[in-house]
């Protein structure tokens, strides 16, 4: 049997039928969506989006977004790719969410094209006037890539466990805290204790607000969600190719998880994770 989520410890009894009605006055979402609508008459926005579109010396700056950690410990990735005979139809047909896993360790080549293929550089492209882009397996708004991936390594074969900024561009690892973190990984997943603790890592993807906003404006928040839904399916299909389980998490508690990898929750924030692990004998 799955454990399912939310788990029964995290239900308080008096809400349901009987208790308090949330309060429906002001729908945030409903304010959010409106305030991010693009309508004919923003002229400002999309001159100022065609301006960072044309601008050399603004393209020469976004071409370089991504994060790195001067002097921080790195572990070095393989880059191959899953050998599997299965194919890409049978792949997605067989992508179910895994919760219960066997608490073998994911190898480090499992690892390496799990990261690689969910959402690695595959092809620099010269932008002219010196900017070079990386393009990676999923598609960017803008190719701003304002998503980071956080690799959370739980229990892997040959990468101590810690918290790790996923450098692209290098393809390694690179150590923003070591230790074992499983129980404060616990706290930001509760309802899934259980699970936390056999998985082998939790990929986190978290959205460098300022990276995507500067250009569009509200409408930049929905890009970075739409594009960590992106990286998450290309996690979950990787890992099925690799005989590995995943699944999609959107029920952790934003506080600790953002706590757990350093970031302030507002200019840089935990958005979505995929839970990744050696699935249990059925
Ligand atoms: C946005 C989103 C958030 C999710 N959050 C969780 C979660 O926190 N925990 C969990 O166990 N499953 C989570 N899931 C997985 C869904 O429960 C699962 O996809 C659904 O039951 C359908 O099953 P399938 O993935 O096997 O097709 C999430 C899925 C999505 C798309």
């Amino acid at each position: 049997m799955q454990t399912q989520w939310p788990d029964s410890n995290l239900v308080d009894s008096s809400f349901g039928p009987d208790g308090p009605a949330p309060d429906d006055l002001v729908s945030p979402s409903e304010v959010y969506h409106e305030a991010s609508k693009l309508r004919l008459p923003d002229r400002p926005l999309y001159a100022w989006i065609a301006h960072v579109n044309t601008s050399p010396e603004v393209r020469q700056t976004i071409s370089r977004p991504l994060t790195h950690l001067r002097g921080a410990p790195t572990v070095e990735l393989p880059r191959v790719a899953p050998t599997t005979a299965r194919s890409f139809r049978s792949i997605l047909e067989g992508r179910r969410s895994g919760r219960d896993y066997s608490g073998v360790p994911i190898g480090l080549e499992a690892l390496g094209s799990l990261l690689y293929l969910g959402d690695g550089i595959v092809v620099r492209m010269d932008m002219g006037g010196g900017a070079t882009w990386g393009l990676r397996t999923a598609p960017s708004g803008g190719g701003l890539y304002p998503i980071e991936l956080y690799c959370i390594v739980l229990n892997a074969l040959g990468v101590p466990p810690g918290v790790y900024l996923y450098a692209a561009s290098t393809h390694r690892l690179e150590c923003v805290r070591a230790g074992d973190v499983t129980e404060e990984l616990v706290d930001a997943v509760p309802a899934q204790a259980e699970m936390v603790r056999s998985a082998g890592v939790c990929i986190v993807m978290s959205a460098v607000m300022p990276r995507i906003k500067f250009k569009y404006g509200e409408r930049g928040y929905r890009f970075a969600l739409l594009e960590a839904g992106h990286i998450a399916q290309n996690l979950l299909l990787a890992a099925e190719a690799q005989g590995l389980s995943g699944v999609a998490i959107g029920g952790f508690m934003d506080d600790p998880l953002n706590r757990l990898l350093g970031l302030d929750g507002v200019d840089e924030a935990a958005l979505y994770a995929v839970m990744v692990g050696t699935p249990s004998p059925t």
